[in-house]
């Protein structure tokens, strides 16, 4: 739990207090020993830097922790997300029971932005994926309280409530990207898709393989033909905003990417059980989105199949005529992505969507482009795009534009067909992009998250492995749209 309280730095009754400190500036009524780390020179102030002192007196908790903030002109929310995180990471490092944080309030933000930030990244931060761990001690902090003046702790509340909420969404995604593909199939993601319905009175409808079929969907029923765990096709509505248009989200979810007959080299190879990261991030956003009861209409669309080798698999050269009847050359199984992203798109437009945003661990040359740090961002229209970007902005999962010339499209003409399914080494998170385009008749903006969905190392609120990105990326977006 996150909650928000008050009270003054002397009488403050914690297990463990943090207090944020800017690089090159003396604590104030923090006691001597504080001062005394400081004038040593042990503790700079530099972002995320921490110093634990025990027994000052004149404080209320028996532990002061010391938290650099780094440069004050240079401190921002996502800075925040990062300080919060290792605050709370040491207060559970340490298994207490609770801890507080005094609220820094980066300069430009309100504090309900900053109490947003800080829940974010105090939630993020204590994440683990230890399900699968034998004797895992699930011990987690029970409270971590952010400290605001008295006058701002409604808004301080509030921001918490939003901050959380996001989060959990990000920690669905996490954990269903996290799951591995023996577990996490494409009926996993149905299932997890339903509670999520039953929790916030949301509709669902999960496509087996007949429908799948039935409906046309082409693109995802030839992926999934050969694999035993059977396609879905998921599709969320959350109507809270009478019959406006929806906006649209749609996500790749391949629970695990082999390469299919255009075989993936085996090294590596593990962890293609990410390549559902869309899809994950689609229904972690509807999450969110539920919780917090936004005045929109919502639809998710999450096609979901295994890419796998087999008897019955499709194969380079064939050709299929997809749910929009525009006809497609197979140059590569392993291309397989797009397939089924193409179908979500076009049936997307049923809905006379008011946008349609899609994302996708599409290409590793968009994961060559951006390195880790950026989703690529793509689309046909220009103010959804900037919107886009501007939530990557806020939410810290950034999202860099990347062009759709024609020449792109055109290097994805067919020879046989109306287009092909590659188009080759150079500028492929571009052509990816140039085809998905072919299918969208409406606002449509594309994320390519093949670098940022999930990584080796992680970072300060973030463990290796799932990122959740972009989920709160899309709870920001569909925030500005409810405003
Ligand atoms: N799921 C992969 C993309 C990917 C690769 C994501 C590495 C994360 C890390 C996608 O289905 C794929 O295989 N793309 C190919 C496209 C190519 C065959 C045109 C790629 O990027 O190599
Ligand atoms: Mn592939
Ligand atoms: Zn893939």
């Amino acid at each position: 739990m996150i909650g928000a309280t008050s009270g003054a730095v002397e009488d403050f009754s914690t297990e463990m207090l943090a207090v944020g400190l800017y690089k090159g500036e003396a604590p104030e009524g923090l006691g001597d020993a504080a001062s005394a780390v400081i004038s040593s020179g042990d503790f700079t102030g530099k972002e995320a830097e921490t110093a634990l002192l025990y027994g000052q007196e004149d404080l209320g908790a028996p532990r002061l922790l010391l938290v650099g903030l780094g440069e004050r002109e240079r401190f921002d929310p996502e800075r925040l997300r990062r300080v919060a995180a290792a605050a709370a990471r040491r207060a559970q490092t340490l298994k207490l029971r609770e801890a507080a944080f005094y609220l820094p309030v980066p300069q430009g933000s309100g504090v309900r932005g900053a109490a947003q930030a800080a829940a974010e990244g105090a939630r993020l931060g204590l994440y683990r994926f230890d399900r699968h761990k034998s004797g895992a001690e699930n011990r987690e902090l029970e409270a971590f309280w952010l400290v605001s003046d008295e006058p701002e702790l409604g808004q301080a509340a509030e921001g918490i409530q939003v901050g959380q909420k996001a989060a959990w969404g990000a920690v669905l995604a996490r954990d269903l990207a996290n799951e591995p593909s023996n577990t996490a199939t494409p009926e996993y993601l149905a299932e997890k898709a339903r509670e999520i319905a039953e929790r916030h009175g949301m509709e669902a409808q999960v496509l087996d393989r007949a429908g799948i079929e039935e409906k046309g969907l082409t693109g995802l029923a030839t992926v999934g033909r050969s694999a035993t765990n059977e396609p879905r096709f998921i599709v969320l509505e959350h109507r809270r905003c009478g019959d406006a248009p929806p906006v649209v989200l749609a996500g790749k979810a391949v629970t695990f990417d082999s390469g299919g007959i255009s075989i993936k080299p085996s090294s590596g190879m593990q962890d293609m059980k990410f390549d559902m990261s869309g899809g994950a991030a689609v229904l972690g956003a509807m999450e969110a989105v539920g919780a917090l009861d936004l005045a929109l209409n919502v639809v998710a669309l999450v096609p979901a199949t295994e890419n796998l080798p087999g008897g019955d698999a499709y194969k380079p050269g064939d050709v299929l005529t997809m749910h929009s009847g525009k006809t497609v050359e197979i140059v590569t199984t392993d291309a397989e992505g797009r397939l089924i992203l193409a179908d979500a798109l076009s049936y997307a437009r049923r809905y006379e969507p008011a946008a349609v945003v899609d994302c996708a661990t599409l290409t590793g040359a968009c994961h060559v482009a951006l390195g880790d740090h950026a989703s690529g961002l793509m689309g046909n229209d220009e103010d959804l795009i900037a919107e886009i970007q501007t939530a990557g902005e806020t939410s810290g999962e950034r999202a860099w534009p990347l062009p759709l010339f024609d020449e792109y499209t055109e290097q994805i003409s067919g020879d046989v067909a109306d287009i092909k399914n590659s188009g080759g080494r150079f500028g492929g998170a571009l052509t990816a992009g140039a085809f998905l385009k072919e299918f969208t008749d409406y606002p449509w903006a594309h994320l390519d998250i093949a670098g940022t969905a999930y990584g080796k190392k992680g970072n300060a609120y973030t463990p290796k492995g799932a990122t959740g990105a972009p989920a709160r990326l899309l709870v920001e977006f569909l925030l500005g749209r409810a405003r």
